[in-house]
């Protein structure tokens, strides 16, 4: 597997004090930050647009790891990547889980330069898409409803993770396996045992001392 990433969830930084908490992400062994996109359509939240993605990228030297929980996922991937996304995730569903219609979205995300992602809600199967994970550099399973932080994670999922990775092994894939929702340590060794080697998390590392929760999941491997 490859090297653990750690990809903390600005969902859940206190915006009361965004200086001060942005500043202890910059100076974090954090490699990504996940900056989670919602249009109050495809999920019932709403989020950050483009703009705050430019000034976050501006103010943190982490690649930016796009979640778009949105319904028009091909007109807000190009909004994001415009906006500095490295990694851009859109959804499955989004696209009424329709294979070509995916594949294509990832295709044309790889060719403006940037980690195409797919995201699966926890009702959607992961069969579909074993064929074809050397088309995507992420699979993105959502151990929680997308929506909103502070979720209890859903143990469940980790059986997509473990058929991905039987998959992404057999082949000698470079696809990372992400899991976003619930991840604190406890939850976080588990998918790490599962097989996946990207770790969202948001209420568990703002929670507490920002490095100190970062940390607990990079050691993790
Ligand atoms: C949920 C988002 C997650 C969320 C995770 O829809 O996609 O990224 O911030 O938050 P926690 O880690 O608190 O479950
Ligand atoms: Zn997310």
């Amino acid at each position: 597997m490859k090297e653990l990433i750690v990809s903390p969830s600005i969902l859940s930084l206190d915006f009361s004090r965004p200086g001060e908490q942005l500043d202890a992400l910059a100076n974090s062994h954090a490699q990504w930050l996940h900056f989670d996109v919602m249009d109050g359509h495809f999920v019932p939240n709403l989020t950050f647009g483009p703009d705050i993605l430019r000034g976050f990228r501006k103010a943190l030297p982490q690649k930016m790891d796009v979640h778009i929980m949105v319904e028009d996922a091909r007109t807000y991937a190009d909004v994001f990547i415009d906006a500095g996304a490295d990694v851009l995730t859109f959804h499955s569903e989004a696209l009424e889980d329709d294979l070509d219609a995916i594949l294509s979205l990832c295709a044309h995300i790889r060719e403006r330069g940037v980690l195409a992602g797919v995201s699966i809600c926890p009702n959607t199967p992961v069969e579909p898409l074993l064929d074809h994970l050397a088309e995507m550099d992420v699979l993105l399973v959502m151990s929680v409803e997308p929506g909103f932080g502070g979720q209890s994670f859903m143990e469940g999922m980790l059986e997509k993770v473990k058929k991905a990775r039987a998959r992404i092994e057999a082949q000698g894939l470079s696809t990372r396996i992400e899991i976003d929702g619930g991840i604190n340590a406890q939850t976080g060794a588990l998918a790490v045992a599962a097989g996946c080697d990207t770790l969202v998390a948001g209420s568990y590392i703002f929670r507490q001392d920002i490095h100190a929760g970062i940390d607990s999941l990079l050691c993790l491997r």
